[in-house]
């Protein structure tokens, strides 16, 4: 049903739903999804880039219904693994919009990836060429794109750079390994290299990165066409494009992203005396982080000498990515004025372990069990991160959509846990 509180001073609606009222609903923790939000970051993504094919990358986080989403919106799909992917399929997404990447695909990747008819495979290394050319057998044709380590440092923590040398992910462009593969893969008739693709890093939040990998991507273009005569169709420069954890932090705009990639790829491939390649991008966090928030129930308050705990519902086996990263954010209660006297805080999730903190806050100094707690910007790398941990079970994700709420994935139970549990 539509939602029939009105929200009280304080009490923060999403998608024109009180918090509150959800909590009540479906119970905390839960993660709640602004459908609106969702699809309007996706628009914004579409004006920014008419030109560019706008992937979703699908590990920020995936269901059905986001599947949907990205299908009405017209993006494509970025996956990583044969699960992304045959959900993806299942669901009903064009497997012709798919980009399927890895930098170590099993064969069942593979397999699943052939059979489905996935757009493009992303070459990681020279060890997927011959499997990925036998399976495709004398008279199969995949197109393929080629990842380039362009040799860049960019990205929040050094867990996610990845476009720096030295690393898992990609082939370097400094050592000649790139080109050398490359070589490889137009040895072979079946794989069809249709273009290059570089993933610099996560939550990078100054567009000259980005610029800099334009200008290597593109001089690594113009050195292929020189050696074997070859013209790429396309340019695929990944995703992480940072967002804004907490009020006054800085976010990549798209529109300013594609206005100085736009400028740098057309001087740099009118320089090269090359036709300019059709852009691809893969935005994850910046499509889903924002419009998610986590709410989650007060359990205890501990007042020691120089601290204040408090401990809510979910903690480090919903959003693992303080305690990975480090990553700082902005909890607030729900239902109470912003004006109330503060006190600084530690929140902590219900884990049995003392890393198992979510924030440091500054919460209204009369926090008590029974209160809520939302912590904004959790719709990417929460639930797609989450684990069993503790047995407590993941959170359900509710949608919320023009003041109407409705469950998008159920809440984790002990049958569904035990269920993989088969010993005796
Ligand atoms: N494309 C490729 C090839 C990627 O590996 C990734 C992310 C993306 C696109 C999307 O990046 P985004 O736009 O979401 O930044 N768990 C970490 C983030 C890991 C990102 C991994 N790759 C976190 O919670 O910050």
């Amino acid at each position: 049903p539509a939602s029939t509180t009105e929200p009280r001073p304080g009490d923060p609606a999403v998608g024109g739903v009180p918090l509150a009222e959800i909590a009540d609903r479906f119970g905390t923790p839960v993660y709640v999804l602004d459908e609106g939000e969702v699809r309007e970051r996706c628009r914004a993504y579409l004006r920014a880039f008419p030109e560019a094919e706008v992937l979703y990358a699908a590990k920020a986080f995936l269901c059905r219904s986001m599947i949907r989403w990205m299908d009405e919106e017209g993006l494509g799909l970025d996956v990583c693994s044969a699960g992304e992917l045959e959900l993806a399929v299942t669901a009903g997404f064009p497997p012709e919009r798919i980009v399927l990447h890895g930098n170590a695909k099993s064969p069942h990747d593979l397999e699943t990836a052939l059979r489905l008819g996935v757009g493009r495979i992303v070459i990681d290394g020279p060890t997927e060429i011959a499997p990925l050319a036998a399976a495709l057998g004398p008279d199969g044709r995949q197109r393929v794109l080629v990842r380039v380590v362009p040799g860049i440092g960019a990205g929040a923590h050094d867990k996610i750079r990845t476009g720096t040398e030295d690393q898992k992910f990609g082939l370097s462009l400094s050592d000649g390994h790139a080109q050398h593969v490359i070589a490889r893969i137009l040895d072979q008739p079946q794989l069809q290299l249709t273009g290059l693709h570089c993933h610099l890093g996560s939550q990078i939040t100054s567009v000259k990165p980005y610029v800099t990998a334009v200008r290597r991507m593109v001089g690594l273009m113009a050195r292929l066409r020189d050696q074997h005569g070859i013209t790429l169709p396309e340019l695929d420069l990944g995703g992480g494009h940072g967002i804004a954890y907490r009020p006054g932090e800085p976010a990549l705009d798209p529109a300013v992203l594609a206005r100085r990639v736009r400028a740098e790829l057309g001087a740099a491939c009118a320089a090269a005396e090359l036709p300019v390649p059709r852009l691809i991008i893969e935005p994850g966090r910046a499509i889903a982080g924002p419009a998610g928030v986590a709410v989650y129930h007060v359990l205890s308050v501990k007042r020691t000498g120089a601290r204040t705990f408090v401990a809510v519902d979910g903690g480090m086996s919903d959003n693992p990515r303080p305690a990975l990263y480090g990553v700082r954010y902005a909890p607030r209660l729900v239902g109470r004025p912003a004006t109330e006297p503060l006190t600084p805080v530690t929140v902590v999730g219900r884990h049995c372990e003392a890393g198992d903190v979510l924030a440091e806050a500054e919460l209204p100094s009369d926090v008590r069990p029974g209160d809520l707690l939302a912590v904004p910007v959790a719709g990417a790398y929460h639930l797609s991160m989450a684990s069993a941990y503790n047995l407590v079970g993941r959170p359900p994700v509710v949608a919320v959509h023009a003041g109407r709420a409705r469950l998008l994935v159920r809440r984790e139970c002990l049958a569904d846990l035990s269920s993989r549990d088969v010993g005796v």
